[in-house]
């Protein structure tokens, strides 16, 4: 299934799923890391790369960062263009299609910093598009630019298995209602791949109905190693690599989620293409 397609399926419902984020406290954290807190983000125009609903597109601009969201599936951005910012925020701006043409309308404005958050690069088909994509919003960064990327570390993955699992959400202001989520997922240990097969309910119990779809979502991870060589191949500079929440804590083969600040310190025209490249997992 297509990525922008599985996510236009979950775009309804991804605000109810993932409803315990504290989306303010991990956007704070990504100003912090990005160096645009404060004094510092006055005029700051962020880029949020797979910024699904928008809810931390809004929350920097709340704090004065001028924002834009973009994400490959449309109905992501349908659902983020249906809130509203709160009074005296900075402007916010989204964009749903390729990211290729995105960043041609763009005319070379440069981002004063980007985050892709909750693990959009691992939506991507293999490590060649992760490249690419890597290239697309370095060269839209200004020098010395930062990047806060989130990923499944595969070592992580390996050491502990995804098992299937049963989740039951809430629905605000629909208290009859309940969204089921069973999960059911197979590892491909020689493609680096979590294929992911969803069961998705939305019961109504004052009804005594309920309604479904059925979805899958492949996730291709890459071990630490491998991410800091694309990252380098990218023209990026590591900063960090650390369990996610917790900047310069290290990482270990238990640790799912990790983050990387990055740094664009190539302000010159000659970086790495996409093209030139072998990486060392081999694309399916
Ligand atoms: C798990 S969601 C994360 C959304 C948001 N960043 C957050 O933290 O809530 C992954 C998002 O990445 C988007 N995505 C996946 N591949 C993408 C790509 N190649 N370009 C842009 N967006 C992409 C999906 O459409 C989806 O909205």
């Amino acid at each position: 299934m297509p990525v922008a397609d599985y996510h236009d399926q979950f775009a309804s419902v991804f605000d109810t799923i993932y409803q315990d984020r504290d989306v303010a406290a991990e956007s704070r954290y990504c100003t912090e890391l990005l160096e645009l807190d404060g004094v510092r983000g006055r005029g700051a125009h962020i880029l949020d790369f797979g910024c699904g609903t928008g809810s931390h597109v809004f929350a920097f601009a709340e704090s004065g960062l001028a924002a834009t969201g973009f994400d490959v599936s449309t109905a992501m951005i349908a659902q983020a263009r249906k809130k509203a910012p709160s009074a005296g925020s900075a402007p916010v701006h989204f964009e749903s299609g390729d990211f290729s043409d995105f960043r041609r309308h763009q005319n070379g404005t440069k981002f004063s910093g980007a985050v892709s958050l909750f693990n959009v690069f691992n939506c991507m088909p293999n490590p060649a598009a992760m490249l690419s994509h890597l290239c697309l919003i370095r060269e839209g960064l200004a020098p010395g630019a930062r990047f806060v990327v989130d990923v499944w570390n595969g070592a992580a993955v390996f050491a502990d298995e995804p098992r299937p699992s049963v989740r039951h959400f809430s629905v605000e202001k629909k208290p009859d209602h309940e969204l089921v989520r069973i999960t059911v997922p197979k590892l491909e240990r020689i493609e680096q791949v979590c294929i992911l097969h969803y069961r998705m309910l939305t019961l109504n119990r004052a009804a005594g109905s309920f309604t479904e779809f059925e979805s899958v979502h492949t996730l291709r991870f890459l071990t630490p190693v491998q991410y800091r060589h694309l990252f380098e191949m990218g023209g990026m500079t590591i900063i960090d690599e650390f369990v996610h929440g917790r900047p310069g804590t290290p990482v270990t083969e238990h640790d799912w989620y990790i983050s990387y600040l990055l740094r664009n310190d190539d302000s010159s025209a000659s970086h790495t293409s996409p093209r030139d490249v072998t990486l060392e997992v081999v694309p399916r």
